[in-house]
């Protein structure tokens, strides 16, 4: 047996400290929380995706009482990007989540699901999304799903 090492680096930052592109992108984020349907959970997320040629599509969680039939607003905005603009890669995903009015002091952690969405969605188009995550003592900022989702089924596994 031998060990194998995963390492995983990651930044955290103050906002001041993203580039004025990256910034817009989390405001967008945490603006879409508003967009957000969660009666049952009361936990509204947004997200923000920027697209190769600048532009922005939102997302926000919808939830349903039958609980599965909802979407976390990763998938939300990733799903309606790619539907909308097929053929322009995603560079750049921004998460915020608030409960209630206030946003969390830590940054929000994509679920496993939507990790693997946005691997796919970085295998789709051949290149890395910087990740925003969102949290009012910091922005955490991966750059690619790596870190996030080291070992990831790709469909390479499969060949
Ligand atoms: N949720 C997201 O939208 N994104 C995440 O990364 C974590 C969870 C949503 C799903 C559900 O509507 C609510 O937050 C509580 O789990």
């Amino acid at each position: 047996m031998r060990d194998y090492k995963i390492e995983a680096i990651v930044n955290i930052c103050e906002m001041a400290e993203l580039s004025e592109s990256d910034r817009e992108l989390v405001e967008a984020a945490k603006q879409a929380t508003d967009s957000s349907y969660a009666p049952y959970s009361k936990f509204h997320v947004g997200a923000a995706v920027r697209l190769s040629d600048g532009s922005i599509v939102l997302g926000a969680n919808q939830e349903n009482a039958a609980f599965p039939s909802g979407l976390c607003a990763e998938r939300t905005a990733l799903f309606a990007a790619n539907a909308q603009y097929p053929n322009l890669p995603v560079v750049a995903l921004a998460i915020a989540a608030r409960k209630g009015r206030c946003f969390l002091d830590k940054p929000i952690p994509p679920c496993g699901a939507c990790r693997q969405v946005i691997s796919g969605v970085e295998d789709r188009f051949g290149q890395s999304i910087r990740i925003l995550l969102y949290g009012t003592n910091g922005v955490l900022v991966s750059e690619g799903i790596g870190p996030l989702l080291p070992l990831r089924f790709v469909d390479d596994n499969m060949r």
